[in-house]
């Protein structure tokens, strides 16, 4: 006896659809599963066997084989639980063929026969063609949002044997169940009191896609910056949101009410985390990692310098890429990893960047400090700021700073007129399209030919420059075509040098 069911895997961030076969027949009793299943599917066979005896169903004593279709594909997850049992069930004749017709079925087993939650279930129900999608209840919300059938939350196994079985019980009516996000109200640009320059920076970047670093000592208010910056980004558009939730589902994060992430996610991965948590695989189903999570939003890393340099070094190339290759064993994929990068660090090891009396590292150690970010990465942000100790004054007055909320609407008008202009972001201009959508005034371009002559701009630098000016100008109430002298020197303060301060110097 024989039985073919739907169900699906997941790799990176993409379901793939699987056939759990199984045939039960005569011979020595015992339960193979064949179609390269992994450790974690293995496992399956005790947890399948003691839920559907523990829903009062029979465990067949018979030669139970199990092949995961396509077999060449690898398989890992729990999430195959649910097929397994229902193939063994229809096999075993306790439930009839005809009444899993056009279904699918995703979702782990608990040994007491209740359903779990599995990741990824966004995206495998997005594979699945099946008329009619079971999943545990915890994961029916995401499913729902995602499923072109009609989804069949479950808690139990019991419950979906009544619904199949000889009982022919209607499905139970449960609430989909909504996890609870902590995507809580952004924290105001209000609270960052003075920092004309480094709030300056904030806005720009917000506007103009930039990738962003500040440099400052320790208590400039440099993480309380970056916090405030998905406040000010505008809401995903549909495409962006289904493309994060599904990130967020295989990554097995919770969805927020709702269902669908609609704001830039906003992730923050500590320097010590590993290599396989930021970048993503390291395991079988190949997870997304923090740089996918933050798709469409923003990666803040916290003291740059103390990552791993083979961190720094592989998220180069889906900071370029916009997705990031994952592989172990045989298997890889690519997962989507287009986000904005905001980093902080300390200008020197004890954080005081030259302060006379404050700090004596000395320029050999500087040095050596800087030189843990590569030039390579260095290289990618637009925005490089330098951020001081709020003055004692400010923050005495208690006066308080523009609020997100005015900022966020010249942002949302500056990447407007980006869209319209060039139906992408200042940040993505090619040297090419820079040309055409920031030409230079005469006196723009004589700043810009006096720091080159100087050897204080390079050639990439220079575009830089003039994408950030861009960016400048387009947050104007009335932006000019041509970028003129003012933007340029703004842009250029925002190009500090790294490593021993030299005053008003810009590197390349
Ligand atoms: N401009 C400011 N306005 C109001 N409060 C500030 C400002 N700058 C710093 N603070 C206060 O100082 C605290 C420390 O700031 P924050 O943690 O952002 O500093 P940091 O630059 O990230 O320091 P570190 O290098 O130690 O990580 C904040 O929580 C806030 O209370
Ligand atoms: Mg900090
Ligand atoms: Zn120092």
């Amino acid at each position: 006896m024989f039985a073919a069911i739907p169900s699906a895997v997941i790799l990176g961030a993409r379901g793939h659809p699987v056939t759990v076969e199984v045939h039960v027949g005569s011979g020595l009793p015992g339960f193979h599963v064949v179609g390269l299943p992994d450790e974690s599917i293995r496992e399956s066979r005790d947890r399948v066997r003691a839920a559907v005896m523990s829903s009062e169903a029979k465990w067949p004593n018979d030669k139970i084989t199990v092949n995961l279709a396509p077999s060449q594909q690898r398989k890992s997850g729990s999430g195959l639980d649910l097929a397994i049992a229902i193939g063994v069930l229809v096999a075993s004749e306790q439930i009839p063929l005809d009444a899993v017709h056009d279904m699918a079925f995703i979702g782990e087993l608990g040994l007491d026969g209740s359903t779990r939650a599995v990741p990824g279930v966004a995206p495998m129900a997005g594979v699945s063609t099946a008329g009619e999608l079971v999943v545990p209840v915890a994961n029916g919300h995401e499913a729902w949002i995602v499923c072109e059938g009609q989804v069949r939350p479950v808690a139990h196994l019991r419950e979906l044997i009544a619904v199949l079985g000889e009982e022919r019980a209607p499905w139970p009516d449960h609430d989909l169940t909504v996890a609870d996000s902590d995507d809580g109200p952004h924290p105001d640009l209000a609270d960052v009191v003075g920092q004309p320059l480094a709030r300056r920076a904030l806005e720009i970047a917000a506007a103009g896609g930039h990738h962003c670093l500040f440099v400052g000592p320790p208590g400039s208010g440099k993480t309380m910056l970056a916090a405030r910056l998905p406040g000010l980004l505008p809401d995903l558009d549909r495409e962006q949101a289904l493309e994060v939730t599904m990130i967020h589902s295989a990554a097995g994060i919770p969805l927020p009410p709702g269902g669908l992430v609609t704001h830039p996610p906003y992730r923050s991965p500590h320097h010590t985390s590993s290599e396989a948590s930021i970048v993503g695989g390291g395991s079988h189903s190949l997870r997304p990692g923090e740089i996918s999570i933050a798709h469409c939003g923003i990666l803040f890393m916290d003291e740059l310098p103390e990552y791993h340099p083979r961190v720094i070094d592989t998220i180069r190339q889906p900071l370029e890429e916009g997705e990031v290759r994952v592989s172990r064993a045989a298997h890889h994929t690519t997962i989507p990893s287009r986000f904005q990068l905001v980093a902080a660090m300390n200008p020197c090891p004890c954080g005081e960047g030259g302060r006379p009396g404050g700090c004596d590292c000395g320029e050999a150690r500087v040095a050596r400090y800087a030189g843990r970010v590569s030039g390579p990465l260095l290289d990618r942000f637009d925005l490089r700021v330098r951020v001081h100790r709020p003055d004692v004054d400010d923050l005495l007055s208690g006066e308080r700073g523009e609020s997100t909320a005015v900022v966020a609407e010249r942002v949302r008008a500056a990447r407007w007129r980006a869209e319209q202009r060039q139906g992408a972001v200042n940040a993505d201009l090619s040297p090419l399209e820079l040309d055409s959508v920031a030409p230079l005034a005469p006196d723009a371009l004589a700043v810009l030919r006096f720091e080159m002559d100087k050897g204080r701009l390079s050639g990439r630098g220079y575009h830089r420059i003039r994408r950030v000016a861009r960016t400048i100008a387009d947050l104007d109430d009335d932006p000019p075509d041509v970028i003129g002298e003012e933007a340029i020197t703004l842009a250029l303060d925002m190009r500090a040098s790294i490593g021993p301060l030299r005053a008003g110097t810009v590197a390349a």
